[in-house]
């Protein structure tokens, strides 16, 4: 395998599936039947918030995970990443942000994968400003997930979440 075919497959994105997380709610449920009764479903209560390990994404790659329906992307960035994405003077965003309130660790950029225009999944690692790119209609994210260029109006979002440690994150 070529080098750039290695690192194409490296720096594609992966799914995760949260399971752990049904599991443990189905447990508290049955040791609680009489609060269940005044609560959401377990379906629901799932489905609120998922831990997802972060300890196997190297730096450069991303996964996709599925929060609440939605996709959210975890991004390790790279150091040149992180100073580009700090860089950026605020007057040249259409949705001026510090990179600095969209993270809570620089390497870590957690944020919903839909674009703020009309909601497609953007591509990673594409576009004029190395972030990610809508093909819907040509929508340009930066590193941060900042727009850039084209027709959405908002930087994209970032969900509630917090680091439980340094290798996992609970998001919602
Ligand atoms: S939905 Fe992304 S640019 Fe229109």
């Amino acid at each position: 395998m070529s080098d750039a075919v290695s690192d194409d497959a490296n720096r594609r994105d992966f799914l995760y599936v949260a399971t752990g997380g049904v599991a443990a709610v189905g447990a508290v449920m049955a040791a609680w039947p009489l609060v269940h009764q005044m609560n959401p479903s377990a379906d629901v209560r799932a489905l609120a918030t998922i831990e997802v390990d972060i300890s196997q994404i190297e730096v450069g790659q991303s996964v996709t995970v599925k929060w609440q329906g939605k996709p959210v992307f975890i991004r390790r960035r790279t150091e040149e990443e992180i100073q580009t994405a700090e860089a950026v003077p605020m007057d040249e965003l259409p949705d001026p942000q510090l990179d600095a309130d969209r993270r809570e660790k620089p390497e870590w950029l957690v944020m919903l994968g839909i674009c703020t225009h009309l909601g497609c999944v953007p591509l990673g690692q594409a576009g004029d400003f190395g972030g990610w790119f809508c093909p819907c209609h040509g929508s340009h994210y930066d590193t941060s997930g900042r727009i850039r260029l084209g027709p959405a109006p908002k930087n994209l979002e970032i969900p509630p979440y917090e680091f439980v440690s340094d290798s996992v994150i609970l998001i919602g």
